[in-house]
């Protein structure tokens, strides 16, 4: 893991190493996989920034499932905007199924709490929400996380699927904005 990495002129330090990230997207794999035993679940994963996430949740998983991708946009730079767009509608009828959202960091909520009413609008069986990070004391909304890889610190992160400004997600490791 290399010491600092600077994107758009901003500096970040390293934060999460990739044994630890691998060690925890494992674990909730298992969690999921004693979970749904019986049952076939489809991983909802929110592009972009889950993509990466989502790959490794899914291949923990020692159950049938399935996955499909759905874009939503609330973010620009680094403050969230507030506004939720679905970009990418669902293609998957999900009515009857057990949908497991995968996120790559909850912030203010604001996404979710808005995102997960209105997908069980669509009468799934069962909703649950993985997010690999959870910023907790930025959070402004409920949000019902079943599966949370870690809670951090209230600082903006980069790398496994998450960017800065589009760059960043090819970094294996999560690296965390220097004071
Ligand atoms: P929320 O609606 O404020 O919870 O924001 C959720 C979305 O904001 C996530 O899916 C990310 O795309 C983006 N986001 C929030 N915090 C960060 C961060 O620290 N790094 C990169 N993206 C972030």
């Amino acid at each position: 893991m290399k010491d600092n990495i600077v994107i758009h002129g901003l500096t970040f330090r390293p934060f999460l190493s990739r044994q630890q990230i691998a060690e925890r997207a494992n674990q909730l794999g298992q969690r999921i996989s004693r979970d749904y035993q019986g049952k076939r679940p489809l991983f909802l994963a929110v592009l972009n920034g889950a993509f990466i996430f989502a790959a490794d949740l899914m291949r923990a998983c020692e159950i049938d499932c399935a996955i499909t991708f759905i874009r939503l946009a609330s973010y620009e730079g680094l403050a969230s905007s507030g506004q939720v767009k679905t970009v990418i509608g669902l293609q998957e009828d999900i009515k009857g199924r057990d949908v497991i959202i995968v996120e790559d960091i909850v912030d203010t909520g604001q996404t979710m709490s808005q995102f997960m009413p209105q997908l069980e609008q669509m009468e799934p069986a069962s909703v649950a929400l993985a997010s690999l990070l959870v910023k907790t004391e930025a959070l402004e909304c409920e949000v019902d996380i079943k599966y949370t890889g870690f809670e951090i610190p209230n600082k903006f992160v980069i790398g496994y699927g998450l960017d800065y400004d589009g760059l960043g997600r090819n970094i294996p490791e999560i690296y965390q904005l220097a004071d």
